[in-house]
């Protein structure tokens, strides 16, 4: 909606005069992070165009985007109305999303009977979750969205860990004192970095996946084995344990492991501490403090300039001298414990951020008409909801996650005790057998009586249809490619028969039915071939890096 007609709305709303449709109208606010350091923003352009089509009103407050590079220009563009004060928009919004959980203040200034929709982290904001309760407030966590297959494009805790992951990297890379890729020069030979990475879940693969991007050495481990083929795919290398204990909690979380293991665990990590550069931890259990798994020993054992990003830092911390939202150095380490990595990469976090709410308000405005339902029967409504009129409404009723499925193992087919074959296989055979008959006793019928040169030329054309069949049919998808590159060979070898038969109607200046049918081959062959082509570089230009 545009702003011109939404200040007519308002107008009329203040006059008593709204239509039907207009009453129902729904505002969704957007305000301020006043969190001191935070950049990030719940709106962006586009989620604002998207909120917008929705059938909703967006209001956000001035300069809400400017840290992430979202001006008030853009997001007016885009459709929302900006207004002066957080104040009013706080006082109007039907649904207000935001980044941080509410502070006090903020809290209080929620419009009674509201929906509110951003972090919230109900187990270490008690306090909040009863303000909610007694405001009436709807409350949807973006932190408490079950992490099943089907609501991964509303998971804003993935969308964050992949960004710290990714920044993990950035700022070892610029504490350290040199290059990650090796390099041979003429002023000598660099060796590339390497990189240790605790914990393969989603931070810590993207930071495998930019360790690995600016070309250094990148180790990795984890107490879920499950992720060893994810880590491989990377080109990292998964350091294993000789030791018999599953890291898989239920729904494929990790588990806390027993003493033994962890003592394990540590003694391999004493050994790489010696010889990396870098170590990112993430190891996290949900809902658990974090495991020491660093020591200062270790510490003391890294060779000086070596860098520490401890990414579990706000659950306690991997690394025994970790100093939480510091960075320090110890014993000739850098120690980051910083917790607001998304927040220093802003303009992208907002921009995943944006897309989880916007695709939440999507699930739950089934008709687009800008009312925002609660369906209590959906396991990723019911999962985030914290308090639901009047009620607090977590911890949620415990859902089962499905098991990974297992792949299925087809049975052999079984040779019956008779004998005998089964009924389909047998009546396949009959019918085979018969058409066989049938169609050499018509080669033989038409041999009787047909010039021979008709009979080799019949012979190939339905040898080649035979062949051809069982190519086309038999082929498995993969070699569907190689697979026209030969028929475009083919189809070659008849265009070049065919302008030889036609050479006739160049010479003799007549057309016989022969040249006519060259003719026509001619034309399709190079249609296939051409297509071919066309079809070839289009596979091509999948595969190939973008700009
Ligand atoms: P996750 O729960 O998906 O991954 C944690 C991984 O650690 C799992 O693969 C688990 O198997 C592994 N792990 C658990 N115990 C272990 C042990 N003893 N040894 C080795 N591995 C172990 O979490 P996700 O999403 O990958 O995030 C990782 C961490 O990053 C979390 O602590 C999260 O809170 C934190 N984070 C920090 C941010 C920051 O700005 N500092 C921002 C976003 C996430």
């Amino acid at each position: 909606m545009s702003a011109c007609r939404f200040a007519i709305i308002q107008l009329r709303s203040r006059l008593g005069k709204l239509n039907k449709s207009e009453e129902k109208l729904m505002i969704i606010g957007v305000v301020k992070e006043i969190t001191d350091g935070e950049c990030r923003v719940a709106a962006t352009p586009a989620s604002v165009k998207k909120l917008i089509k929705l059938g909703y009103d967006v209001q956000v407050e001035t300069g809400c985007g400017i840290k992430a590079n979202f001006p008030d220009s853009l997001l007016a563009a885009a459709g929302a109305n900006v207004l002066e004060d957080g104040a009013q928009v706080f006082s109007q919004a039907d649904v207000l999303i935001k980044v941080l959980p509410p502070t006090d203040q903020e809290a209080s200034e929620l419009k009674p009977d509201s929906t509110l929709i951003s972090f919230v982290w109900p187990a270490q904001n008690e306090q909040l979750v009863s303000k909610l309760v007694e405001k009436n407030i709807k409350s949807l966590a973006m932190d408490c969205v079950p992490r099943i297959s089907r609501a991964q494009k509303l998971d804003a805790l993935s969308s964050m860990a992949n960004i710290a992951g990714y920044r993990a990297i950035i700022e070892a890379a610029n504490e350290f004192g040199s290059f990650f890729t090796g390099q041979i020069t003429a002023a000598g030979k660099v060796p590339p970095a390497k990189v240790l990475v605790i914990g393969a879940g989603v931070a810590g693969l993207s930071a495998i996946g930019t360790a690995k991007g600016l070309g250094a050495i990148v180790r990795a481990f984890d107490t879920r084995l499950a992720v060893k083929d994810q880590v491989k795919s990377m080109g990292a290398n998964f350091l294993e344990l000789e030791f018999e204990e599953s890291g898989e909690g239920a729904g494929g979380y990790a588990k806390i492991m027993s003493d033994e293991f962890i003592e394990a665990e540590m003694a391999l990590f004493a050994e790489q501490a010696k010889e990396v550069d870098i170590i990112v931890t993430t190891a996290l259990i949900p809902g658990k403090p974090a495991p020491k798994l660093i020591s200062a020993a270790m510490v003391k054992s890294m060779k000086p300039g070596s860098v520490i990003v401890d990414l579990a830092a706000q659950n306690g911390g991997n690394c025994e001298l970790t100093e939480p939202d510091q960075k320090v150095v110890k014993h000739d380490v850098t120690i980051i414990g910083y917790s607001d990595f998304p927040s220093r990469l802003p303009t992208q976090s907002s921009t995943l951020y944006a897309n989880n709410v916007v695709n939440l308000v999507s699930d739950m405005t089934p008709e687009k008409d800008g009312q925002l339902t609660f369906d209590l029967e959906d396991q990723v409504v019911r999962g985030a909801l914290i308090s639901y009129e009047g009620e607090k409404m977590w911890p949620p009723p415990e859902i089962e996650i499905p098991p990974p499925p297992t792949p299925a193992v087809e049975e052999p087919p079984s040779a019956p005790d008779s004998g005998e074959l089964p009924e389909s296989a047998a009546n396949s055979w009959v019918f085979t057998t018969i058409a066989a008959i049938v169609g050499g006793l018509l080669l033989l019928l038409i041999g009787r009586y047909a010039p021979s040169d008709f009979v080799s030329h019949l012979t190939v054309f339905v040898l080649a249809c035979f062949i051809g069949w069982q190519v086309v049919w038999n082929v498995t998808p993969a070699l569907h490619t190689p697979l026209m590159s030969v028929t475009n060979a083919i189809s070659g070898i008849i265009i070049i028969g065919g302008i030889l038969q036609m050479s006739g109607f160049f010479v003799n200046a007549s057309a016989s039915t022969a040249t006519v049918l060259a003719a026509l081959a001619v034309l399709i062959s190079t249609i296939n071939v051409t297509g071919g082509f066309l079809v070839t570089q289009r596979m091509l230009g999948m595969f190939r890096k973008q700009d």
